[in-house]
């Protein structure tokens, strides 16, 4: 399942993002690749250690947790602080598939990566190419999204960012765990979460809309792991 959150952050939020961003000190993009990826990565990212890096992904954790879209579709158990890269002048980021684990620098707890995002931060007027594309089951998906929408896929996915070749393309990215890790249950659990909401909408107080709350919770707990 591939969701596109949208919202995120607001077109002020992401102006003062982009300011910061353009000051920040960037750095090769291949530190943080695997031995594998390594080949096929040609962008910039800041260091985790970056006082401004931090500050921003701390804004962005904080945020993540009040997009219901974002909670009800990844029921996070454990997200990664967001990351931050900046692709230009050719850079791009050849096809692969995301490391499994995680480490999260400042405890040393460790992340299984269910769910990747993207949260574009740069207006697609302001770049060429650029596109991330994502296969699924059969077919690829290209995303150039409006600044401030993000993308969730399946981490399992081999996915790229084709190559910029004019502008700057900004962008942060993060990984998720989560409760319910077989993709095909957790999407299960959000379509009967939309369906509930829907009903509760029109009719709060019909006896289904509990009942069918109850099953949520009931597979929720045969599903997660805590
Ligand atoms: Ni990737």
């Amino acid at each position: 399942m591939i969701q596109i959150i949208s919202d995120v952050l607001s077109p002020e939020e992401v102006k003062r993002f982009r300011e910061l961003l353009g000051q920040a000190q960037w750095q090769d993009g291949r530190a943080t690749a695997g031995h594998v990826a390594i080949r096929a990565k040609a962008n910039e990212q800041l260091s985790q250690d970056d006082p401004l890096a931090q500050q921003l992904s701390e804004f962005l954790l904080d945020r993540l947790g009040q997009i219901s879209h974002f909670v009800a579709a990844a029921l996070p158990l454990k997200v990664l602080p967001p990351r931050f890269n900046r692709y230009t002048g050719g850079g791009n980021y050849g096809d692969h598939i995301d490391n499994a684990i995680f480490t999260v620098p400042a405890s040393g707890t460790r992340i299984r990566g269910d769910l990747s995002s993207t949260l574009f931060l740069s207006d697609p007027d302001d770049y060429e190419g650029g596109e991330l594309i994502v296969q699924g089951e059969i077919e690829r998906h290209h995303f150039k999204l409006p600044a401030g929408q993000m993308i969730l896929y399946p981490s399992g996915s081999f996915h790229q960012v084709t190559p910029v070749t004019r502008g700057t393309r900004l962008g942060a990215f993060f990984w998720t765990q989560s409760l319910v890790r077989e993709h095909s249950r957790r999407a299960l659990l959000f379509e009967l979460d939309n369906t509930i909401q829907g009903l509760a909408q029109n009719d709060p107080g019909q006896p289904a809309v509990g009942r069918l709350t109850g099953l949520y919770h009931n597979l929720l707990r045969e599903w997660c792991d805590t």
